[in-house]
C-alpha cells in the first residue's frame, strides 16, 4: 500500500473566461503521510488555484486527483465534502472567523459537518486543549474581534486541526500578519506537522516562510519543480 494521501496526476486547469491560459498544465504531485513542503511562485503563478485543486474545493480541466486511495473524479459533491471535512484542514489569508460567535465556538465550526459522528463533549475537550496548546487558554470566549491579528489566525489554526485531518493546506497563511507573528505562525505549524502526523503544504509568495517551513518547490509554468 502506497502512503500518499493526496495524488495529482496530469492536471490542467484553465477557467472559462479565459480558455487559452493553461495557469496549470500537465502537473504531478503526490503528497505522502506525514510530509511537509512549502510551494513558491510570483503573485498570480496560479498558486491558489492549484491549493483548490489540491483541497478539491474546485476540479481541474484535465486530469486526475485521488484523495486517500479514492478518484474523486466522478464523485458526488456530498460524498466529496464528507471526505473532505475528514481528511483536509485549510487556512486561508484571512481567518473568516464568525464574527458572533467565540473562539471556542469558531473552531468548533467545521464538527458541524461531520453531524452525528460527532460526541459534542468530546469535541469542545479537544477544541480547548488545542487552543490552550497555542497559546490561548485564556482567550476562549473571547470574540474575534477581541483578538489580535495573530491570536485568530491562531484560532483558525485550531479550527482546521478540530476535524483531525490527515492534510493541512495554508494559502499564504501569514499575509496577513506582521514578521514575528508570521514565524510564529509558521513554527506553529511546523510543530503541529512533526507532533500530529499531518501533512502540510504551505503556500506563499514569501521566501522566508518558504524557508521556515523547510523542502520548497516552485510553480512555474503551470508545472511544480524543485527549487533550484
Ligand atoms: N475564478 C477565476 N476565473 C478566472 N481567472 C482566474 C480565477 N481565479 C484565478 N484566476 C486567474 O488565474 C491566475 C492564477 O491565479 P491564482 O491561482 O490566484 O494565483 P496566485 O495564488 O499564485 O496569486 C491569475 O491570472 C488569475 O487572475
Ligand atoms: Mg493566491
Amino acid at each position: 500500500m502506497s502512503d500518499s494521501i493526496l495524488e495529482l496526476k496530469n492536471i490542467s486547469k484553465w477557467y472559462e473566461s479565459n480558455p487559452e491560459r493553461k495557469i496549470l498544465e500537465g502537473l504531478d504531485l503526490q503528497v505522502n503521510t506525514g510530509e511537509r513542503f512549502s510551494i513558491v511562485g510570483p503573485s498570480g503563478c496560479g498558486k491558489s488555484t492549484l491549493l483548490n485543486i489540491l483541497g478539491t474545493l474546485d476540479t481541474p480541466s484535465e486530469g486526475a486527483v485521488t484523495l486517500n486511495g479514492v478518484a474523486t473524479g466522478g464523485m458526488s459533491e456530498k460524498a466529496l465534502s464528507a471526505i473532505r471535512a475528514r481528511t483536509i484542514g485549510f487556512i486561508f489569508q484571512m481567518h473568516h472567523l464568525l464574527p458572533q460567535c467565540t473562539a471556542l465556538e469558531n473552531v468548533l465550526v467545521p464538527t458541524l459537518a461531520l453531524g452525528k459522528e460527532v460526541n459534542p463533549v468530546e469535541a469542545s475537550e479537544r477544541a480547548f486543549d488545542l487552543l490552550k496548546r497555542v497559546g490561548l487558554g485564556d482567550k476562549v470566549e473571547s470574540n474575534p474581534g477581541q483578538l489580535s491579528g495573530g491570536e485568530r489566525q491562531r484560532v483558525a489554526v485550531v479550527r482546521s486541526l478540530i476535524n483531525r485531518p490527515k492534510l493541512l493546506l495554508a494559502d499564504e497563511p501569514t499575509g496577513a500578519l506582521d514578521e514575528d507573528n508570521a514565524h510564529r505562525l509558521v513554527d506553529l505549524l511546523v510543530e503541529l506537522n512533526e507532533t500530529e502526523a499531518l501533512s502540510l503544504i504551505v503556500v506563499t509568495h514569501d521566501m522566508d516562510v518558504a524557508g521556515r517551513v523547510g523542502e520548497t518547490r516552485t510553480l512555474k509554468n503551470g508545472k511544480i519543480v524543485p527549487l533550484s
